[in-house]
């Protein structure tokens, strides 16, 4: 059964944990990685004590059409190798999506592998334009035009630009 719990409720065993199998499914996950999935929302599934799946949702804000779109941003989903395929990923989704009245848009940067998982759930992916609101000013960020998806947010034109916020690491 999937428990949602907020960062500052997790032990620090229970977040060596998470970082076991994160390091474990992602190549080069690395501390960027971890802190993105940071502050917000764990979804986190068991099967006799062993962490099998896990993902966070944290808030971050998407500027679209001169909006500032409360967002939460899907971070860190993954499931153990040995136990995929049997709707572990999709519980830690529900789990996730659930939070949606929460947030303007729910949105996330999809691996090749997430991608099947999330067309699967009815997210779709923003056809405009993606940058970052960098250090500098704004960045195109072309290589990751086609991979942001989102769910939600009917009055949200996926045609438009799209630009996050910054961060350290990979943006998106
Ligand atoms: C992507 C990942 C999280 C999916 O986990 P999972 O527990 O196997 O997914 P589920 O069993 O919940 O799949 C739910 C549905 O998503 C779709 N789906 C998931 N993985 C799929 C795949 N490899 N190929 C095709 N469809 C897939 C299917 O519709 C599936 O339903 P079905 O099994 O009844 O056909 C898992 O493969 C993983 O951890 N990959 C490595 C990390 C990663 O890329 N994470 C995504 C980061 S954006």
């Amino acid at each position: 059964m999937v428990s949602t719990r907020h960062t500052a409720e997790l032990s620090a065993d229970e977040l060596t944990e998470i970082r076991a199998l994160l390091d474990a499914v992602f190549v080069d996950f690395d501390d960027h990685d971890w802190d993105h999935g940071l502050g917000g929302q764990h979804a986190l599934v068991r099967e006799d004590g062993l962490l099998v799946a896990h993902g966070s949702l944290v808030q971050r804000r998407m500027l679209v059409g001169g909006r500032s779109l409360r967002t939460g941003y899907v971070e860190s989903v993954a499931v153990r190798s040995d136990r995929r395929r049997r709707g572990l990923a999709g519980q830690v989704m529900a789990a996730l999506e659930a939070l949606a009245p929460a947030y303007d848009l729910l949105a996330l940067g999809a691996s090749d592998e997430g991608v099947p998982l999330y067309e699967a759930r009815g997210w779709q992916p923003w056809r405009g334009p993606t940058s970052v609101l960098g250090p500098s000013g704004p960045e195109p960020t072309p290589d990751e035009d086609g991979s942001v998806y989102v769910l939600g947010g009917q009055d949200v034109d996926r045609d438009a630009p799209i630009a996050c916020d910054y961060r350290d690491g990979d943006v998106w």
